[in-house]
């Protein structure tokens, strides 16, 4: 019995040596240790020893086990380190080979815009205020002067979520806002989302996007309208851009008017883009009606100012010579990346 629990030992440590991977070393604890492992069948064999014996091949068949346990743990280091070192290896970061260039992105158009524009303005001295695309009815509509039967106010144009509360259809309700929450002097400029009900082609979507601008002071004129606006195509397209007022209608301006610039592509001599009129429309403006400025708490008889409004969509096109309003929800990165 002891030299057969000598050669299990033997045996077992000179299977070790061999084994380089967990499967065959797995295998041997079962071989051994197992249930039907061969320690465990000379164990059985015990019962057979006399009393004498017993103790002592009792104590010896411990060490063995000891011994085996041991190897086969020693052994499942080694091959965890080992296989650690090979993997660690295998990931070895190559300084020498040339890198991949990750794909660098770049801003939508329309963002693009919103950026030149803000800065355009913040240089002039405007400051950014915000307002909610989920608007009350009356900022959008009944403050702004809008009478009860207007067109806009059709289910056909606006979307509503219930009779006092829509999709704002123009960022002029930030001028109610900002007039009801400071004091004048104003001087803001509110880009954003805005909603209609239309349906989608070349020139119309259902959610585009405006710019509101509010200058609120003492005797502010036309003047400083026409010179702001002036200077801010000049800013947007160049120097050599030329801007004209035309008369116009909005409720919430009067004198109200629209700007035209010179075509950017022909300079104002006619050409397919300003369908040959030289003019391209740009936006909306006008002197702040004084039953607004009441509306919003602020005295007509101290204070004037002016207000304009601008599609955003139709900047960018008009800047970049965009034909298709589309293309800028469509997401095609063939068509996005154009812009830097
Ligand atoms: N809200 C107008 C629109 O959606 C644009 C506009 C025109 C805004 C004149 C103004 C303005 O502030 O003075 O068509």
């Amino acid at each position: 019995m002891q030299e057969e629990l000598n050669r299990i030992r033997e045996n077992c440590l000179e299977d070790l040596k061999t084994v380089s991977d967990m499967k065959s070393l797995d295998d041997i604890r079962v071989k051994y240790l197992g249930k039907k492992g061969v320690l465990t069948a000379a164990l059985k064999e015990m019962g057979k020893l006399s009393k004498d014996e017993r103790p002592v091949i009792g104590k010896l068949a411990n060490e063995v086990r000891e011994e085996i346990e041991t190897g086969l743990a020693g052994k499942k280091e080694a091959l965890e380190t080992a296989e650690m070192m090979a993997a660690i290896e295998k990931e070895k970061l190559d300084v020498s080979l040339p890198g991949k260039k990750p794909s660098e992105g770049n801003l939508h158009p329309l963002n693009i815009i919103i950026n030149d524009l803000e800065e355009i303005f913040l240089g002039m001295g405007f400051s950014i205020a915000e307002g909610p695309e989920i608007e009350w009815s009356k900022y959008n509509f009944d403050y702004l002067n809008m009478p009860q039967e207007h067109s806009a106010r059709d289910l056909q144009e606006t979307f509503y979520y219930n009779d006092e509360v829509v999709l704002r259809t123009q960022t002029s309700p930030v001028q109610v806002r900002v007039m009801m929450d400071e004091k004048p002097p104003l001087r803001v400029i509110s880009p954003g989302r805005v909603y209609r009900a239309d349906e989608i082609d070349a020139t119309h979507s259902p959610v585009f996007h405006q710019m509101e601008g509010l200058v609120i002071d003492k005797g502010i004129t036309m003047a400083d309208l026409k010179g702001t606006l002036d200077m801010f195509a000049k800013k947007l397209f160049g120097e050599t851009v030329q801007t004209k007022f035309r008369p116009h209608q909005f409720y919430f301006t009067e004198p109200s008017a629209e700007m035209d610039v010179t075509c950017f592509k022909c300079g104002g001599t006619g050409c397919k883009v300003c369908g040959n009129s030289g003019w391209i429309e740009l936006l909306g403006c006008g002197m702040v009606h004084p039953n607004v400025l009441r509306h919003c708490g602020i005295d007509p008889e101290v204070y004037s100012g002016f207000a304009f409004g601008m599609g955003l969509e139709r900047v960018a096109m008009t800047k970049y010579g965009i034909n298709d309003l589309r293309l800028l929800f469509e997401n095609d990165m063939r068509f996005l990346t154009q812009f830097k």
